[in-house]
Formats: C-alpha cells, sequence, structure tokens
C-alpha cells in the first residue's frame, strides 16, 4: 500500500518504519529540516532500539522516504496518518493545532479518495472536526479514522510489530476494509483488530493511559502508608501483583510517572470531562499523587542531611524511563530543580539522554560521562532511571568515590540487606 505518515517522531518514525517493513511505500514528512537532513544520512534522531536498523534497510530498498514536502506526499498515497504532537495546551486540553493544521493540508493536496488517520493521541471528538475541516477544502472523497497508538518507547518497535491489540475507529466499510489489510501481517499471531466508532476509538486510548497512570499514584500511595507502618512495599507489590484479577505491571512505586503520554493525557481527560460539566475525580487525585511523588525523595534528603545547601548530589539515570532518551516530563527535571533550589550541587549520568539534559540545564549542574563518575566527592547518590547499568554496580568502588555512602533509590532496585552490608544508608520508596 502507499502510505503517507506526517509527523516523524517517536511515534510517526516508528509507524512509518514498521509499514515499510511488512512492504509498504511509505513516505514519512516532517517539517523539522535538521531531523530529516538525520534521517536521509541513515541516522535516527531519538534514542529507541532496533529503529535505526529498521529506517536504513528500508531506506536502502526505497519503501521508505523523507520530505519536508506535505502535498508530494499526500498524491503519493492513499492512506495518511497524522503523527504529530499534541502537547498540554495551557488550560491542560490537548493543543490540536497541530493535527487540525495537518488535517487542512492534506486536503488542499488531496488528488483523490484518502483515508486520513489521526494516529496521535486526540480528545474525543476531534475526528469529527478533522472530518468538517477536509470536508470544506475539498470535493475529493475521502474517510477518516481513529487509530491510537499504543507503544512505549524503549521497545516501539517491538510493541508496533507484535501489538496487543490493534483499534481502528471508523464509520465506513472502505476504510475498515483497508485498515483491516493495511495491519494484518502485524496481527497475524491472533492480536485483534477492533472496529468500533471513532469516539470510542479515540476514548480507548485516554482510558488506557489513565488507567496506567492511576495503577502508578496508587501504588505510590500504598507505599506511603507502607512506610507509616513500617511495611515494606516490595513484599506487597509481589502479593497483590501475583492476583490475576490485577496483574503485576505498572504497580512499582517510584519517583512518579513523566514522559510524553502519562502526564499531558491525564490532564486532558481532566479537561474534556469538566467541558461536558463532569468532574473527573479519581483523575484529580492522580495527578496531584504524582507531583506529590515528585518532591519525595528530595524531601528524604533533606530530613537526612537537615539542610541540602553546598551538598553535592549524584544523579543516576535523567530520561523519564530506561531505554529512551526522552526526558519529557521526567522526574529528574523536578529533582534536579528542587536541589538546586535547595543550594545543592548536582552530578548527573544517563547512558542516552546527556544531550537533552545539556539543552535543559546547560551549566547548572556538572554532566559527566560515566556512571561512576558522578560519584566523585559525592554526599549522596539518587537513583533515579533505573537503566539496567545501574542494577548491579561495584559498591566498594562506590564508596571510595563518595563523600558518604548515602544512597536514595527512588526505583526499589537495590536489595536493602545487601546495601547495610556494604556500608550505606540506604533510603528506598515504601520499605
Ligand atoms: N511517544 C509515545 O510513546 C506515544 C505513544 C502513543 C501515542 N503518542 C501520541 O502520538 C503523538 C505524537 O507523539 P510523539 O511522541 O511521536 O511526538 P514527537 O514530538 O516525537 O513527534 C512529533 C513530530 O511531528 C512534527 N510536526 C509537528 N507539526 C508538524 C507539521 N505541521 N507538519 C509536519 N510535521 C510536524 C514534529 O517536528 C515532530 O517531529 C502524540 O499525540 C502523542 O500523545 C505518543
Amino acid at each position: 500500500m502507499k502510505i503517507a505518515v506526517i509527523g516523524t517522531g517517536y511515534v510517526g518514525l516508528v509507524a512509518g518504519a514498521c509499514f515499510a517493513e511488512n512492504g509498504n511505500d511509505v513516505v514519512c514528512v516532517d517539517r523539522d529540516e535538521a531531523k530529516l537532513r538525520l534521517l536521509r544520512r541513515g541516522r535516527i534522531p531519538i534514542f529507541e532500539p532496533g529503529l535505526e536498523e529498521l529506517v536504513r534497510r528500508n531506506r536502502a530498498e526505497k519503501r521508505l522516504v523523507f520530505t519536508s514536502q506535505v502535498a508530494t506526499a499526500v498524491r503519493a498515497s492513499t492512506i495518511v496518518f497524522i503523527a504529530v504532537g499534541t502537547p498540554q495546551g495551557e488550560d491542560g486540553s490537548a493543543d490540536l493545532q497541530h493535527v487540525l493544521g495537518v488535517a487542512r493540508d492534506i486536503a488542499r493536496a488531496m488528488n483523490g479518495y484518502k483515508v486520513i488517520v489521526d494516529k496521535s493521541t486526540v480528545p474525543v471528538g476531534t475526528a469529527e472536526r478533522v472530518r468538517e475541516i477536509v470536508r470544506r477544502e475539498t470535493t475529493h472523497p475521502f474517510s477518516v479514522v481513529s487509530n491510537p497508538e499504543f507503544l512505549k518507547q524503549g521497545a516501539a518497535v517491538e510493541d508496533f510489530m507484535k501489538p496487543d491489540r490493534v483499534i481502528v475507529g471508523a464509520e465506513d466499510p472502505r476504510a475498515t476494509q483497508l485498515m483491516t489489510e493495511l495491519y494484518a501481517p502485524f496481527t497475524r499471531t491472533g492480536a485483534p483488530i477492533m472496529v468500533m466508532d471513532c469516539a470510542s476509538a479515540e476514548m480507548s486510548k485516554y482510558a488506557a493511559n489513565a488507567l496506567l497512570a492511576t495503577k502508578i499514584s496508587f501504588m505510590n500511595e500504598i507505599a506511603r502508608v507502607c512506610e507509616l507502618y513500617g511495611a515494606d512495599v516490595e513484599q506487597v507489590r509481589r502479593a497483590v501483583g501475583s492476583d490475576r484479577r490485577i496483574g503485576s505491571a505498572f504497580l512499582f512505586p517510584g519517583v512518579g510517572f513523566g514522559g510524553s503520554c502519562f502526564p499531558k493525557d491525564v490532564q486532558a481527560i481532566l479537561k474534556f470531562a469538566a467541558d461536558k460539566e463532569y468532574a473527573f475525580q479519581i483523575l484529580g487525585a492522580v495527578d496531584r499523587v504524582n507531583r506529590d511523588q515528585k518532591a519525595l525523595l528530595v524531601s528524604k534528603m533533606e530530613k537526612h542531611f537537615g539542610s541540602l545547601a553546598g551538598r553535592t548530589i549524584a544523579v543516576w539515570g535523567l530520561s523519564f524511563k530506561p531505554k529512551t532518551d526522552d526526558m519529557r516530563e521526567a522526574p529528574s527535571i523536578a529533582i534536579i530543580e528542587k536541589l538546586l533550589a535547595a543550594g545543592a550541587r548536582v552530578r548527573a549520568y544517563d547512558p542516552e539522554a546527556m544531550k537533552i539534559a545539556k539543552g535543559i540545564f546547560g551549566n547548572r549542574i556538572t554532566l559527566v560521562a560515566r556512571n561512576y563518575d558522578a560519584l566523585i566527592g559525592a554526599d549522596a547518590l539518587a537513583l533515579v532511571t533505573e537503566w539496567n547499568e545501574f542494577r548491579e554496580p561495584d559498591f566498594a568502588k562506590m564508596r571510595k568515590l563518595m563523600r558518604s555512602p548515602v544512597l536514595f533509590d527512588g526505583r526499589n532496585i537495590y536489595n536493602r540487606e545487601q546495601m547495610k552490608a556494604d556500608g550505606f544508608t540506604y533510603y528506598a520508596i515504601g520499605r
């Protein structure tokens, strides 16, 4: 099939490369020329396991091309995906200016029937708005489809290639048929393609993200109560997660959720529910708990040290989760800003997010090239993102490098008894 993907970010680039991998001809569009130059050299602008190889192979096979011209891409394609960003607007709502702007550009370029697919995460009712915009701009026939994306950064290629399910919000048989054909190779192992109305498809994406965010905030509150009563949240987590009705995923207490999706998607539901005069009570609490959680590690440090002024704190892990370089809404940002405001010096390291961190913090913190370098002269280490390379460090070496062996484990990855045996003062979450 001939496909255009507009917006070549974490979602658009993965979708484009994976569609090409299954034999489709894909044109990926972005307005960011620097990004396009990099892609045309066979390099990818983000860290995402397996993606660079996929992009290189499909470019070499000429199934994947990159352009800044929406019109050229639309004319060459039958299915046109919108995968641009929907950041949080000032009032909390999803900012749809990019999605609606692209819809207009697509409509103006149309030269025949097109399926226009919303892949960006968009509030309920957006497919209808896209339909109206396109209808105003063209006399060519078209369908609008809602096809929300569920990939996880860090395992995006795998998730896209082997999805749990594919959601297709489509309201006519022609579009349903084309979408079903397009996704058939991805669902051969039995994952269902669920066809529904556009509003339900749009809502499904928000409901899934909101429920995952709720699980995290819920466990963070359980961890708070565990601390008050001397229970160990890690034992509790295992006990609860083994219940098949609940499942073990997303029950890990920590420093709060971040990333480009959960925080903004929670805000977006709160807003679009409120627009219809419904106050979504649980999600209001999920958001408040998450904000508090991002302050927890620094409160623990203040309690330990009294004042943080003049202290040097090492930070391991800056990306919002392992296996990505993405720092959008990363808890590390809130933590480091709090440390700096309290007068501490920060020495930080991340396996992939150093360039992005440099852009965020400039010279306000010291970014070091190797994980152990962060520890030199440090009064404490804060483990913020649980990259694999931090899981089994050389504690004896760490103790030698640090001014004092104090460890604040924001992800509960270390063994309390072993930390004690290795001579560390150890703080974790809910234990
Ligand atoms: N990142 C994820 O893990 C994830 C997962 C599922 C869904 N989503 C949703 O997918 C959408 C995209 O997210 P992302 O993380 O890929 O964003 P992103 O910021 O990484 O990528 C968006 C891209 O769109 C480009 N763009 C913006 N306006 C454009 C225009 N008018 N013409 C051409 N290109 C334009 C930007 O330059 C950028 O490269 C969002 O709605 C997000 O909520 C993201």
